[in-house]
């Protein structure tokens, strides 16, 4: 049996950056910067620049970030927000929260939002649009925006899985009213602990963000200028992140070669649909490499029995889950998807060797 393959390998990138980690952890401690300081700055600032966007604004996790985006929008009871069900709870969960109603649409087989179906959902009671790109992969924006102005919607672009992706030449996050990130360890730039980012070019509304998740506070702490929540993300955690950000493009590469490997090794399986690949539209930067197959269950066992990890996201859609009380929708695409999808180990720290056992272990399966 091979070594356990990881699905995701966080001591390993320690190792790898230790004498950078241990760096940030001494500064940072000696100076005792916490909360609402220069590093969570420059990291905003680095991250605004890297998106093409006016602001950045560090909150707590991308959850909270989608719910301010919710709350500064002002979506809340009455409308509807249109998103889908393929996505982490948290992006309709910022829905509900604010009092509004999810309106949930179907996907394509890249897995992100079938934009033919928006128009077929809006109502006068529309609001607002939550397109996700899911996996590092691009929605199709030119349509979505359209949309958004032609029925004067306000759009938050859920890019939790989708730093550095972009829809023809512009980068995710920098098309809608706002935008998140997600900073969970597994994420491609992930944090040793939770963190997210909210994206806007909207000056209004970066001041409002900037009040909600700091108790109504901006400049002063002597001047209130609304009630808020307390969902900062703190300085240790920006100051890890920031020296990450040097490596981004560095690992964003690494995955695209990994992503290739994984479809010139996968590809002519019969029963198996590799990641889908984009056209020149898209630049993907494979947050999960996510491949298909009937037989999923077993293909999972059969890699969890040769210590490969993997993940399923997700095998039960959102409107599946019965507490959510979204089972009103029908959605066949994303219910298919949902009994076939399997992610492999991806994440730059992934060694050739590592991939090509991955790729052999599948093609064991389906010979046997
Ligand atoms: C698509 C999507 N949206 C939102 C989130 C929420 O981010 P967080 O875990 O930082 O709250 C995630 C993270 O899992 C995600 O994948």
């Amino acid at each position: 049996m091979a070594d356990k393959i990881r699905f995701v390998n966080y001591p390993k990138q320690y190792q790898q950056l230790k004498t950078e980690f241990d760096a940030v952890f001494e500064e940072v401690m000696s100076n005792g910067d916490f909360i609402m300081r220069r590093h969570l700055e420059e990291f905003e600032h680095n991250l605004a620049q890297y998106v093409g966007t006016r602001h950045a604004i560090g909150v707590n996790t991308g959850t909270d970030a989608l719910y301010l985006s919710a709350q500064a929008l002002g979506f809340g009871p009455g409308d509807e927000i249109i998103t889908v069900a393929h996505t982490f709870v948290a992006t309709v969960g910022a829905i509900v929260q604010c009092g509004a109603k999810p309106i949930l649409i179907d996907i394509r087989d890249d897995f992100n939002m079938d934009v033919n179906q928006i128009e077929q959902v809006i109502t006068p009671k529309t609001k607002g649009l939550i397109p996700v790109h899911l996996n590092g992969h691009a929605c199709d924006m030119d349509k979505i925006m359209e949309l958004a102005q032609k029925y004067n919607l306000k759009v938050i672009e859920d890019a939790a899985q989708a730093l550095g992706a972009e829809f023809k030449g512009k980068r995710c996050a920098s098309f809608g009213d706002t935008s998140i990130f997600s900073f969970y360890p597994a994420k491609m730039l992930g944090t040793p602990g939770d963190g997210g980012m909210i994206c806007t070019n909207d000056d209004t509304l970066a001041r409002k963000l900037r009040a909600f998740r700091d108790n109504g506070r901006v400049e002063s702490v002597d001047v209130i200028e609304c009630f808020g929540w307390c969902t900062r993300l703190d300085n240790l955690h920006a100051a890890i992140l920031d020296m990450k950000f040097k490596y981004f493009d560095k690992w964003i590469e690494r995955r695209r070669e990994i992503a290739l490997a994984y479809d010139q090794g996968l590809i002519g399986i019969e029963g198996l649909t590799v990641h889908p690949r984009a056209d020149a539209t898209y630049f993907d930067v494979y947050q999960n490499y996510v491949i298909r197959t009937k037989r999923r269950d077993e293909l999972v066992q059969h890699l969890r029995n040769s210590g490969i990890e993997v993940l399923i996201s997700w095998r039960t859609p959102l409107h599946k889950q019965k507490a959510l009380g979204l089972t009103h929708f029908n959605l066949p695409v994303t219910e298919q998807i949902s009994n076939e999808v399997i992610s492999l180990p991806m994440y730059p720290e992934l060694t050739d060797d590592e991939v090509q056992i991955v790729v052999n272990t599948v093609w064991d399966f389906f010979k046997k």
